[in-house]
Order: C-alpha cells, then structure tokens, then sequence
C-alpha cells in the first residue's frame, strides 16, 4: 500500500499534476474515456486531475488494501463493522426475498433474507389498509398525514426521500418530520395537524434516544389529550431494533416493525424506518426505491473496479482528499427535490468516516473523511460558490442532475441545467488574467484601471468537480443514487483501513448531554464540569430567574 501512496503522490509532484484541462488538450477521448453508466446514470470524471496514470494508481491502491476482500466480506453479511462485531447488510434490505443473504452478529448470523422478507410484508400489508381505509383513527376517520418522530439516521433518510418523490405529485398521505428536542420544532410538527387523522410513527434503532423519546412523550400527550388515552393505540407505530423497550413504550404489537442490529442507523431508510416514504409516496414508489438500491448493490458487488460507479467515485475522492489535500467537499444537486440530500449525506459520510483510527485502533496517519456540506443549486450559486470559485482553498464538487424533470417549465428546466454545466465548466477553467486583461482593454477601460481590478476579478480554474446525470428522478433513480453513496463511503472506509459502521464519538455526546440535565433542573447544580461549562449552567440559570 505504501508503494501506491508513495507514486499518486510522485504523479501530484509532476509539473502540472493538479491540473485539469491540459489533460483535456492531450485527449480528445478524456471526457468518454473518464464518464462511466450504469443505464441512464452516467458519472462523469474527467473534471478532474486523474489521467491514466493515477487511475492506475488508484487501482493499484484498491488491490493493495484489500478492497476486493473486504467487498466479498460486505456481501457475505461478515462482521465489517469490528468495533461493534457486526455485520453491515443493508443490501439484504433491498435484496429480492430470495436472495439468501445473511449476517453476522455477536453470537451468531441471521437469516437477514428471511427476517427482511417478513418484515417487508408485513409493511406491505400495513401501508395498504392504511391507504384502503380498513385501519382508521379512533374516531373512524382515514388518516391523511403521517407524522414521523426520530432523529439522524431515523429522520434524514426518510425526509429526504419523501421530499425527493412527492414535491412534483403528491402522493396518499401528507408527511411530517420531528426530529429536534426543541419545543419549536414540535409545536411546528403538530400546527394544523388533526391527532383524529395523524398517524404517528416513532422510529428509533435504539429505541433510547432520549430527543426521540421527549418528542414521543410529547406527542402521545398531544394525541391523548384530543382524543382520549384509549386512542394512542390506534395512532402509534414503532419502528426499532429493541423490541421490548417498544412494548414499555405501548404500541401494540402488530403495529411494531423490526430490523436487526446490522442496519447501521444511517442505512435504515431501506428498514421499517422508510415506512413513512411507503405511506407518503405509495408502497410501489417504495420498492422502485428499494430496486433501484439493489441494482446499484448488484453492479457494486460484480464491477471490476476500473468500471465500478461507487470505487471510481471513492477513488477520485481518495485522490482529492489524501493526495491533493482538499479538506471540504460540496454537493451540489441542481434539483430542489434533492433539498435535503446534502444533509442525508453528511451524516452518511461524516459519521461513517470521520474517523481517526484503523480497524486495530493504531492512528490513521492522514486524512479521512472530508467536510461535506450543500445546498440545491442554483441556490448555491448565489451564496458560497465565491469561495470555490476564488477561495484559497480547493473543495470538490458533486453536480447531480436529472435530464428530464417532473414539470413541463421546460425552459426553466434548461435553464437549471445550463446553470449546473456552467458552473462545473467555470471551475475548470475558470478566469485568467489574460483575458481579463484583453476584455477590459477592449471596453475601453484605463490601464491602470485594469491593473487594479484584474486580481480580483482572475478565478483560478482546475477545480474538480464530478457530475452525476440521470434521465429523470423516479424512486429508482433515486434509491440507485444513496445506494451509490453509500457504496462509495465503503470503499473509501476500507482504503482508509477504518470502520465505517460504527459511531462512538456520537454516543459520547447522548452520554455526557444526559449526565449534564441535572445542573440544569436541580434546585444546585452538583456536576464537576470545567470552568467555561460551570460559568455556562450558571449565567443560563440566572438568566431564567433560577439562581
Ligand atoms: O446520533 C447517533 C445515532 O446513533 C445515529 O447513528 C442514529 O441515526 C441516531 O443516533 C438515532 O438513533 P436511534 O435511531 O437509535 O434513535
């Protein structure tokens, strides 16, 4: 591996080794030669700086790490995730029922084919006589508006896939989202709503987290104050791992949908934790979903590498992040339904890969997992573009776009994806002075006028940047997209040596907000923090009147 690292490092050394549209200049064939398909999915990458001799390095890396092995191992449902001795099998998720596939836990491996199958029907069969009407609220009424309470992996996968496929058509039900212990967010999550025809799903894998647990609390208060106790009932489901915690909570049985421990949370939304999208998009908008996940998995699992959507996506980010040195990378999909895609894919790659540790616990030397961060273009165009087009500092970007939308604003459509093209296109060759110079000459303009502006108006250009383009957004489409990403975080995982399943710095953070409630309830606060907290707890304390 040292080998591989030592030449993609000797290739950036080159003169001109970060540079991009030379390599366009040298061949004619770049763009064709560095776009991969899957059907209508194309995944262009030749705006970047990787010719063929960092491909070869790149690949040469993959080899070299064992990510051929680790990919058998993903598949065979082993315990990949080593911190925790599981298995990460959310393909069994998406994977037809018979498929077989199994996973690994402590003590043991489940049939995760068989446990999915069930379940799945199960959902199935719950989301029809939902939307048939043969389950109804407590007074007999239909629900019209599903309400999901949960939070990371529990609340961005499903709000992002039920804005994704009902913002151009509106699908059986209404859907909200309350994830945020905060009362805002819940006083906003129940305006207007009527608890006669809210169904109420409350989805947690832990079924202990405590901001899903208030919200819950605060929700079967709000329902049973309307409409009696006896109805909570009828408008609960849970949708969790831990099967017993679901029962203390009381939702009935049949209203309770199980995955196992080998869904990692931010690979749920395949899980009964999508159960809102089935209710909100349809059942049939649901599996398309799950199809089109699996058809990514199954190009994933059988690719050679140097034609793999997900690995040539890692490795480019492989060679920006550890090579080049980018510390951020931005997502920018020019699609409004894809508003919070840039949040769904934070916690997907920052909690899986923000990481500093390999998989024995030695130290990672470099880099991992960079900052990922966006907004839906053209949005993005007209607030923190400046930076990547001048700032100091080279950050990579993901355009996502899809060729045909779901509206007939056909100009507006083109005029969206001139946006995305031209912005990918700015980056690359961005500005020189040259011509700057040359068109101020030739408007007239004073030379000293021009030898002021000029640097502030040069954009470097040779900024990455990758384009992801489909034919239109269909459940599909969009369960094949978060499938890749996933995949690609993976890769990068298995190359960086570190365990991408697991998520302990984020536990610290539920532990230590639970032992600090106290100092903020008790009569005298008793907890030993350090000075800043201490000064904290008590200017908030003396500003509530309680010191
Ligand atoms: O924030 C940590 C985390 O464990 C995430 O990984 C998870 O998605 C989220 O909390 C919610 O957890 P749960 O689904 O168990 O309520």
């Amino acid at each position: 591996m040292a080998a591989a690292w030592k030449r993609l490092h000797a290739l950036a050394a080159r003169p001109g080794g970060r540079d991009i549209t030379p390599l366009f200049a040298a061949d004619p064939a770049r763009a064709a030669r560095h776009t991969l398909t899957l059907d209508d999915l194309t995944l262009d990458l030749s705006k970047t700086a990787i010719d063929d001799a960092v491909l070869a390095a790149l690949l040469d890396l993959a080899d070299a790490a064992g990510l051929g092995t680790f990919r058998a191992r993903l598949f065979a449902g082993e315990a990949v995730n080593t911190s925790e001795r599981r298995a990460a099998m959310h393909m069994a998720l998406r994977a037809p029922d018979q498929a077989g596939l199994r996973a690994a836990l402590p003590g043991g491996v489940d049939d995760a084919s068989a446990l999915v199958a069930a379940e799945r029907a199960k959902m199935r069969d719950f989301v029809a006589a939902v939307h048939a009407g043969r389950l109804r609220g407590a007074t007999g009424q239909r629900f019209d508006t599903v309400l999901n309470i949960g939070i990371g992996g529990s609340d961005l996968g499903p709000r992002m896939a039920v804005e994704a496929l009902t913002s151009a058509a509106p699908g059986p039900m209404a859907a909200r989202f309350l994830s945020n212990v905060d009362g805002h967010a819940t006083l906003a999550a129940l305006d207007g709503l009527d608890p006669a025809r809210t169904l109420v799903l409350v989805a947690s894998k832990s079924f202990t987290t405590q901001e899903t647990a208030v919200n819950a609390a605060a929700v079967r208060a709000w329902l049973a104050g309307a409409l009696g106790e006896a109805a909570v009932g009828q408008h609960f489901a849970a949708l969790s791992t831990n099967l017993d915690a679901v029962a203390t909570f009381g939702i009935r049985r049949e209203f309770v949908f199980g995955f196992r421990d080998w869904v990692g949370g931010r690979y749920s939304l395949w899980s009964p934790v999508g159960l809102s999208i089935a209710l909100a998009a349809g059942w049939d908008a649901f599996q398309a979903m799950l199809d089109g996940a699996w058809a990514m998995d199954c190009h994933f699992r059988d690719t050679e590498f140097a034609q793999n959507l997900p690995v040539r996506l890692a490795l480019a980010g492989l060679w920006h992040i550890n090579i080049l040195g980018t510390a951020n990378h931005a997502v920018l999909a020019y699609d409004q339904r894809l508003a919070h895609l840039p949040a769904f894919l934070q916690q997907l790659e920052m909690e899986s890969n923000g990481k500093s540790v390999h998989l024995d616990g030695s130290p990672v030397a470099g880099a991992t997992c960079p900052v990922i961060f966006g907004e839906p273009g053209t949005n993005a165009q007209h607030s923190f573009m400046q930076l990547l087009h001048q700032g100091p500092a080279t950050i990579p970007v993901d355009f996502i776009l899809a060729a045909r939308p779901d509206h007939d604003r056909a100009e507006a459509h083109r005029i969206l994806a001139a946006n995305a093209f031209a912005q990918a296109e700015a980056l690359l060759h961005g500005r020189s002075e040259a011509d700057l110079r040359r068109e101020m000459a030739a408007s007239g303009m004073a030379e000293a006028e021009i030898a002021r502006l000029a640097p502030h108006r040069v954009c470097p250009g040779e900024r990455p940047s990758a384009t992801i383009l489909f034919e239109r957004l269909t459940p599909y489409a969009l369960g094949r997209l978060i499938a890749l990403y996933e995949h690609k975080v993976a890769v990068q995982g298995c190359l960086w040596g570190i365990d991408s399943f697991d998520q302990w710095g984020v536990e610290l953070g539920k532990m230590l907000a639970k032992g600090l409630l106290p100092d903020l309830s008790l009569p005298r606060p008793g907890g030993t923090h350090d000075g800043s907290t201490t000064a904290l707890i008590a200017r908030f304390r003396s500003l509530r009147g309680e010191e």
